[in-house]
């Protein structure tokens, strides 16, 4: 049904399931911040653009959003170790509760850069949720407030996560054969 030969992506977590987690994600999230002080949403392009929209719309307060467009690992499937700023913010996060958007963490590089790029400049908070997190992440000292599926250590694509630019129109996450990138 989603256009790409089935044998070559197997479902790791279905469309039904990742959907009950971003309402359960968004919830949680919302619960942590008053009516007053909406939360600037930032999303890490291009891969959390789906779970974004998608959180921002199960959100029970309003939001705001903004993009940052990094990249560490291009068209590889392992990190590159630089992480180079693509497209920065719009606005001022200065005194702004911000909610870094990831769909997620598998080395932490790219969120350790990004924490610490943020942070200086100056925001009142900065929290993070992310849709998944391999157990590599879990060793480094990030703490994501807010994770929603912790994965084994396989490639996965599909809501937003490519390789090579494919198959991030997928609706669901999804393990591509190790034979497509061995
Ligand atoms: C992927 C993913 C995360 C990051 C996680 O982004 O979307 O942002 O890698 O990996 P790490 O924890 O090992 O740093 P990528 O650099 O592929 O860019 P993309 O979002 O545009 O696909
Ligand atoms: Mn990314
Ligand atoms: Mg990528």
């Amino acid at each position: 049904p989603h256009g790409y030969p089935g044998e070559l992506v197997s479902v790791l977590i279905d469309q039904e399931t990742v959907q009950a987690k971003v309402r359960e994600l968004a919830a949680a999230v919302a619960a942590d911040h008053t009516l007053d002080t909406p939360p600037l949403l930032v999303c890490v392009l291009k891969g959390a653009v789906m779970f974004t929209t998608d959180f921002a719309r199960a959100m029970p307060i309003p939001s705001e959003m903004d993009f940052m467009a990094i990249s560490s690992y291009g068209s590889a499937t392992t990190s590159s170790g630089v992480v180079r700023i693509l497209k920065d913010l719009n606005s001022d996060i200065t005194d702004r509760r911000v909610v870094i958007v990831e769909d997620i963490i598998d080395s932490g590089l790219t969120l350790s850069w990004l924490l610490k790029n943020l942070q200086s400049r100056g925001p009142a908070a900065i929290d993070v949720v992310t849709l998944l997190r391999k157990p590599e992440a879990v060793k480094v000292p990030l703490e994501p407030r807010y994770v929603g599926f912790d994965i084994p250590t396989e490639f996965v694509v599909g809501y937003g996560l490519d390789y090579a630019e494919r198959y991030r129109d997928l609706p669901f996450v999804g393990l591509l054969g190790a034979h497509m990138y061995a």
